[in-house]
């Protein structure tokens, strides 16, 4: 039987593929507390001088978060009022909250129903990520696949914690080193494919040992007992914490840089999880970047756990343009680590609202 000629499909009717969507982040806030504790108000809690807190950590001053009845969640709500506002965005609006903590204010619910609650955003998905220092990363990763799907146009990602709830005042190799505060972002989908172009999350529990709270959750409930022998407070073995974060934080540039084809004259800026000056001098030293293309907020905040990052961008936001290429770098208990490589999708200058000096 002769075959039938094939129908031949005219080219311009031919449907090219659409080109995939990106996740960018269209703008930044934060909160910060009012309450500054500094290296000298710390010197007279423990046996400890501002000068040790500068050499060994780069920190000289941390927000402390005061208030009955305060947690989380306050500041979550007042970074996300701010974005809203400064975004003329409606609370309707709104796809998606996710909210990186490990400070939560309850067990249940998430505190970013809580935020979502106070903020006035109302019949959405909302949930927390706990991820510790690399919470922000690991949520903005999950935050985008909703936007590259299309599925969603508009989600609010909020990095936030209180670690002063969870800070032994007595302990003088863990009261210096952690502050509260909280950052948010808002991503939607990029018109001029800027955005995030890559991002990786990894993780390993045998670091568990080497910075956890042994107690309040379901393996140790609070007890009088729990309580009377300090449980429910950050236990860190710093040498081992410092030795990963370094080669963790490192390896995922590094990967990110090899598998995008860029070298150190690319990258605008690094935005690496603030938790020691050292840790993060030393990762930009095996990445080949000069320190002024380093973000840095250690030094007046301290580490803020899952807010570092968005802290950092929105300190920075003035001097962001659009199109700097941007590595994201973090590590934390878990251990987890993560890294992101943005494309920068706004100038920042025409944004901008500085925290406050
Ligand atoms: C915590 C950290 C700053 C300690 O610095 P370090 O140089 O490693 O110091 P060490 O832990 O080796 O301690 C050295 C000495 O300083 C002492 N020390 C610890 N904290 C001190 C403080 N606040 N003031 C004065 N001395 C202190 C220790 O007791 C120890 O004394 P010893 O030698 O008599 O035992 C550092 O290990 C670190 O930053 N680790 C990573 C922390 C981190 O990133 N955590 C979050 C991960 S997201």
């Amino acid at each position: 039987m002769p075959s039938r000629p094939r129908k031949m499909i005219p080219k311009k009717t031919v449907k090219k593929r659409p080109p995939a969507l990106r996740a960018a982040i269209t703008a930044v806030h934060g909160h910060l507390p009012q309450y500054v504790l500094n290296n000298h108000e710390l010197a007279k809690l423990v046996d400890t001088t501002d000068a040790w807190i500068v050499e060994r950590t780069g920190i000289r001053e941390r927000r402390i978060l005061k208030g009955e009845g305060l947690g989380t969640s306050h500041m979550g709500a007042e970074a996300v009022r701010g974005l809203l506002e400064k975004t003329k965005t409606a609370p309707g609006d709104i796809d998606l909250v996710i909210c990186a903590t490990t400070t939560p204010d309850f067990v249940f619910p998430s505190t970013a129903n809580l935020i979502c609650d106070m903020v006035g955003i109302r019949n959405i998905g909302s949930f927390d990520v706990q991820a510790a220092c690399s919470g922000f990363i690991y949520a903005v990763t999950i935050a985008s696949q909703f936007i590259e799907t299309g599925k969603y146009n508009k989600i609010v990602v909020v990095g936030a914690d209180k670690m002063s709830s969870i800070i032994d005042y007595t302990d003088r190799a863990t009261c210096v080193l952690f502050g509260d505060a909280a950052g948010a972002v808002m991503l939607e989908p990029s018109t001029n494919r800027r955005g995030i172009i890559d991002s990786i999350i990894s993780s390993d529990g045998a670091g568990m040992p080497f910075l956890h709270q042994k107690a309040g959750g379901s393996r140790m409930p609070p007890t009088a007992e729990t309580v009377a022998r300090r449980l429910h407070y950050v236990h860190q073995e710093g040498a081992q914490v410092y030795k990963f974060a370094v080669a963790k934080m490192a390896e995922v540039a590094g990967t990110l840089m090899e598998r995008n084809k860029l070298s150190g004259e690319d990258i605008a800026w690094l935005v690496p999880h603030q938790a020691n000056k050292r840790i993060i001098e030393a990762t930009a030293g095996r990445m080949g970047l000069p320190m002024e293309q380093v973000m840095m907020t250690i030094h007046k905040f301290g580490n803020t756990t899952a807010a570092t990052i968005p802290l950092c961008l929105w300190d920075y936001e003035s001097k962001l343009k659009a199109g700097d290429k941007l590595i994201l770098a973090a590590f934390g208990g878990g251990f987890t680590w993560a890294g992101m490589y943005v494309t920068w999708a706004y100038d920042g200058a025409r944004a901008a609202s500085a925290p406050p000096a």
